[in-house]
């Protein structure tokens, strides 16, 4: 028989029990609660981003399930098509489509069942203001199963797209004409330069056959003089004392003298024309091996001497170093190098130019010359600059940044190479390697 006593206390445990399991469940169900509200945040939080993404869009964007049902559109979509979201989300894709739409949505399903993606594919939408071609892009939406449940329309109106491409072509074209002036303006440049230094070095052998040639006048008129005496019958200790006078031994004498002066000068305005045609660029002349230390010294008389008379250079070519190549090409190299060390020069107390030329490879497959100037050297900030086209530090009007890459392309061409660096004492030092007639 139970114990009557007991019977209280086991129907008070069993109530606790029961209220123990309450509490579990309720403090369970409020856990729940609070993931809940968190997750509906969360989930509001994303649609309102998506929602963000959608309005800000300005292309038309139509989400619609794969019976063409549409599903969702965004703000763009309600412009063009004049309606509010929830009367579009009411009809059918095709509703939207002109008649003579080059793609229906049959195209666009036919296109899904072949896993093929839509891609600027032109559409004619029915809007109010009419038909509206728009170049459209699409892709399959899935369910988080992985299964096919829709399709996303994503269009841009062709007007604009047409205006975005020929704003496009404008700025190419004007990019383009720009570009040509400056690549104008660099080789009037040069050969703005080029002049001057051509006019600087014809200047002096004029000069001497300009002297030489009145000095010749002078003569003649004496020899004249001297002659129309002794045809008029002057003889004796007159003629002798007019030959005197008129230095006729002496003019006599230096005759030859001064028409070899005039010679001279004129071989070396010959020369220098000569010079000149071989330089002036033709583009189907064949290469050739050249000889380094006459083109130095060239480049150096046209720019260097020409614009920085106080110039100190010493030019240090090993024996009968040549290179493959096309002179006019490698000259105006050369130039450009000098112009450059020229202008690093220009404020500087010390300008010197120092021109070291020597073979290079075992069996002297590559001449190499270093150009050091004493200029302000290249700052590290710019060295992976310079030779880029049309980067320059010099003012509007002195530099148009073309002079480094022009010789590097033309380098390389040549199958050579051009580095630009800095001497340990200051100035910069420019590493010019063209390959030999040895080399091949
Ligand atoms: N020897 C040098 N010393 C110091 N800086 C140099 C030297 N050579 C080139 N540079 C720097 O490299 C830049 C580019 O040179 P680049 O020859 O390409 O153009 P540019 O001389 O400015 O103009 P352009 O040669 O068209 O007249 C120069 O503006 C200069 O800052
Ligand atoms: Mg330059």
């Amino acid at each position: 028989m139970a114990d009557p006593g007991s019977a209280p206390a086991e129907t008070d445990r069993a109530w606790i029990a029961v209220i123990r399991k309450m509490d579990e469940t309720y403090a369970e169900l409020v856990t729940q609660q609070v993931a809940l509200e968190q997750k509906n945040a969360e989930l509001e939080e994303a649609q309102t981003f998506i929602a963000g993404v959608m309005a800000s869009m300005t292309d038309v964007l139509i989400a619609c399930d794969l019976n063409g049902r549409i599903e969702q559109v965004n703000l763009a979509a309600e412009r063009i098509f004049g309606a509010g979201g929830r009367s579009l989300t009411e009809r059918r894709v095709e509703e939207l489509l002109a008649p003579g739409t080059p793609t229906s949505f049959r195209d666009v399903l036919s296109a899904v069942e072949r896993r093929e993606r839509i891609t600027d594919r032109e559409f004619a939408f029915r809007t109010a203001e009419g038909d509206l071609p728009v170049s459209v892009n699409g892709a399959v939406r899935f369910d988080s199963r992985g299964r096919a449940v829709g399709i996303v329309l994503v269009g841009r109106p062709i007007g604009e797209l047409r205006q975005a491409y020929s704003d496009l072509a404008a700025a190419h074209e004007r990019l383009k004409q720009t570009q040509q002036q400056l690549v104008h303006s660099e080789k009037m440049a040069s050969l703005g330069r080029l002049v001057a230094g051509v006019a600087h070095e014809l200047n002096n052998p004029i000069s001497f056959v300009y002297g030489n040639a009145h000095t010749l006048k002078r003569y003649a008129g004496r020899l004249t003089s001297y002659l129309d005496a002794v045809n008029s019958g002057v003889s004796g200790p007159a003629l002798a004392k007019l030959q005197a006078d008129l230095r006729i031994d002496a003019t006599l004498a230096n005759i030859a003298g001064t028409l070899d002066g005039m010679l001279e000068g004129a071989e070396r305005v010959r020369d220098i024309v000569a010079d000149l045609r071989r330089f002036s660029s033709d583009r189907r002349e064949t290469r050739e091996a050249l000889d380094l230390a006459a083109l130095v010294r060239s480049a150096l008389d046209w720019v260097a001497k020409a614009q920085m008379p106080g110039i100190e250079t010493r030019i240090d070519m090993a024996e009968g170093l040549t290179a493959t190549g096309h002179s006019g090409h490698i000259h105006q190299v050369l130039m450009n190098l000098i112009q450059n060390a020229v202008d690093a020069m220009e404020d500087r107390p010390v300008r010197r130019l120092e021109i070291i030329g020597t073979g290079a490879g075992i069996g002297g497959e590559a001449a190499v010359l270093t150009i050091r100037d004493t200029g302000h050297g290249i700052a590290p900030d710019i060295a992976s600059r310079i030779f880029d086209p049309f980067f320059t530090t010099k003012p509007v009007g002195k530099g148009t940044g073309l002079g480094l890459s022009i010789s590097y392309r033309i380098v390389q061409e040549h199958g050579g190479t051009l580095e630009a660096g800095n001497h340990p004492d200051g100035g910069a030092v420019m590493t010019l390697t063209l390959p030999t007639a040895q080399g091949g």
